[in-house]
């Protein structure tokens, strides 16, 4: 942990494969005087994810991690994690599932975003399995991370309506802009309830 104005702030490790519009809206409200937390560290799996920019661009360190062999992709991740003291992690569209190695040494710890309303459609492609089961409601969910996906406690949650036109992509850019909302506001809240 850091002291920053006199004030504690955790440093955060935020994890990308892609696009990184969570971690874009993470790092901006980081900088909110009021937040309790400061973005320190950025992972990728992906050496092209165009999340990466938005580390460059705030001047956060960012590493790409080679993921051919995962044991010691995960260790190349705890080295750095260790380095640069990261009390935390945020999930933001990792293609990854972490091994009980790195969730146990973070346990409680990280945080995940999904874009439904678990306990229902956890893994890949929920937007389309939404829209084949014809579901009025979706949404997204801010979860702590255990060793099982999409599992962990739930943090925030918050309902999108499908309209009834909705195909994959619009309902996913309207669940997206409600991700890009709530996972800042559930790290807060998260954080301030362990602290
Ligand atoms: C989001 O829909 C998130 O819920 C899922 O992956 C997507 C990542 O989007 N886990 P972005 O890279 O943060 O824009």
């Amino acid at each position: 942990m850091v002291k920053l104005n006199g004030k504690k702030k955790l440093r955060i490790s935020v994890f990308i494969s892609g696009r990184g519009s969570n971690l874009k809206s993470i790092i901006k409200f980081s900088k909110k005087k009021n937040s309790p937390f400061k973005i320190s560290l950025v992972i990728t799996n992906n050496k092209k994810a165009h999340g990466i920019n938005f580390a460059k661009k705030n001047k956060i360190k960012y590493f790409f991690i080679n993921y051919k062999n995962k044991n010691k992709a995960e260790k190349q991740i705890k080295a750095k994690l260790y380095k640069h003291q990261i009390d935390f992690i945020c999930l933001a569209g990792f293609m990854k599932i972490l091994s009980k190695n790195i969730v146990n040494s973070y346990k409680d710890r990280i945080l995940n975003i999904h874009p439904s309303l678990l306990p229902k459609y956890k893994g890949l492609n929920t937007h389309q399995r939404v829209l084949k089961k014809n579901e009025k409601f979706t949404g997204c969910t801010v979860h702590l991370v255990n060793s099982q996906l999409d599992s962990g406690k739930i943090i925030l949650q918050k309902k999108v309506r499908v309209l009834k036109n909705d195909n994959e992509l619009s309902l996913s850019k309207r669940v997206l802009k409600v991700e890009n909302l709530i996972y800042p506001e559930a790290i807060k809240k998260y954080i301030n309830s362990i602290l």
